[in-house]
This record gives C-alpha cells, sequence and structure tokens, in this order.
C-alpha cells in the first residue's frame, strides 16, 4: 500500500524507515533524504510510527529511546516544519 503518492513510498519502506530509528513523518523523509510536499502522508506515517513503538517487543519506552542506527536528528518543531515545507 502506497502510504506516501508524492514520493511513491510504500507502507514496506516507511516500516524499514521506522527500524531503522526513525520516529516521526519528518525523519521518515530524511530516511529517503527527500522533503514532504503535499502533507497529505503526515498523519498516516504519524499513526505508523505510533504503532511501530507500541507493538516493540521492548516497549513504547523502549522505542523512542532506542538508539537509531544512524542517529537522525529531529529538530524541535519537526512537526511545523514539515508542514511548513509543505506550504511553500
Ligand atoms: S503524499 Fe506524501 S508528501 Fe504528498
Amino acid at each position: 500500500m502506497y502510504v506516501c503518492i508524492c514520493h511513491a513510498l510504500n507502507d514496506k519502506q516507511v516500516s524499514q524507515a521506522l527500524d531503522n530509528g526513525a520516529r516521526t513523518p519528518a525523519s521518515v523523509f530524511r530516511h529517503f533524504e527527500c522533503q514532504v510536499q503535499c502533507g497529505k502522508c503526515v498523519p498516516t506515517m504519524r499513526a505508523m510510527a505510533q504503532d511501530h513503538c507500541g507493538n516493540h517487543p521492548s516497549g513504547l519506552a523502549a522505542c523512542q529511546g532506542k538508539a537509531p542506527a544512524q542517529p537522525l536528528p529531529e529538530p524541535a518543531n519537526a512537526d511545523a516544519y514539515a508542514y511548513g515545507v509543505a506550504a511553500e
């Protein structure tokens, strides 16, 4: 199933990014070296990230505290940034 039509990202690719440490839609986009365009996929990506951590075998806190395989710096206003870019 396609999650992001603008970048042709499917659910398996988004799950791969989450497995590699992405925790927000903005970090999923960074994982694939792209930026949000229309933003319609952001709520779905956010829900997938929450489900990913909620289903983590070590629990939500461990998932959120897990060091990613490749550190993905997260700006404090990641969601605002994502929507801001979409508005450009
Ligand atoms: S559907 Fe993902 S940015 Fe447009």
